[in-house]
């Protein structure tokens, strides 16, 4: 797949900050297909059901290209003919969803790493303040996982998965990956600066965040749209 780090087009949206590119922890996903699907997932007529296969296939596209650097080990398979030297993937893989909307992630990821851990954090983004607000996290003291992947679908001002990025810290993990299928320019600037060791995947960087810190253009609400929770006055 054509993944690309950093440079190129975010067709029809921003450039990505080349501020940001610089740190080399950016990883812009350009490939047809995504971008055919980020534009449907969009479109406002998009109702959940497709939303949701959206984000799925977005998901499993980025999950191969952010899993390109895993460590693996040698193994050593019979085939019905003989035996043969093969891999298998050394250490273990926590995907780590922000909730609500990092929960339409989570599958697809784990239908290609099928023996990763999941680690739910509960964040929400205060309506007044737009500050994360943390309601759910059991990650135990120690024994952190070797790889951790955060999925969420939407990164505005990045205070959620710089919420996320600190609380695995602590936990300890060194090799983070943070999978985001739209991020602001500013966002993911500020997480970039923030953690220059993380590697951050987007599909589509857009160029900027409303008076509401909604991302423009964006796509609304992923939550709300994955699982149909739209109040009927928006
Ligand atoms: C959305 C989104 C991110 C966060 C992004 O979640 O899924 O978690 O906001 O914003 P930020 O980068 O400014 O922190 P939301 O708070 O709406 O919760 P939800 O997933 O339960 O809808």
């Amino acid at each position: 797949m054509a993944g690309a780090t950093a440079p190129g087009s975010t067709g029809g949206t921003a450039q990505p900050d080349a501020t940001a590119l610089s740190r080399g922890g950016i990883h812009l996903v350009k490939h047809p297909l995504v971008e055919h699907h980020v534009t449907r997932m969009r479109r406002k007529t998009t109702r959940p059901s497709e939303f949701r296969d959206l984000v799925r296939r977005l998901a499993a596209l980025m999950a191969y290209e952010a899993t390109q650097d895993l460590p693996t080990k040698p193994y050593r398979v019979e085939t019905p003919l003989c035996e043969t030297e093969g891999v298998q993937v050394r250490g273990r893989v926590g995907l780590v969803p922000i909730l609500r909307a990092g929960l339409g992630m989570v599958d697809p990821v784990l239908d290609l790493l099928p023996m990763a851990e999941v680690w739910h954090l509960g964040l929400y983004r205060d309506e007044a303040t737009a500050q994360p607000v943390s309601y759910y996290d059991k990650l135990p003291a120690k024994r952190p996982v070797d790889v951790a992947m955060v999925l969420d679908p939407m990164l505005a001002t990045g205070g959620s998965v710089t919420a996320a990025l600190m609380t695995l810290r602590e936990w300890g993990v060194t090799n983070v990956k943070v999978l985001s299928l739209i991020a602001a320019r500013e966002g993911i600037d500020a997480v970039a600066t923030q953690f220059p060791e993380v590697q951050i995947y987007v599909c589509q960087i857009d160029p900027e965040l409303n008076a509401h810190k909604f991302i423009v253009p964006g796509l609304g609400d992923a939550g709300d749209r994955i699982f149909n929770t739209i109040e009927p006055h928006e």
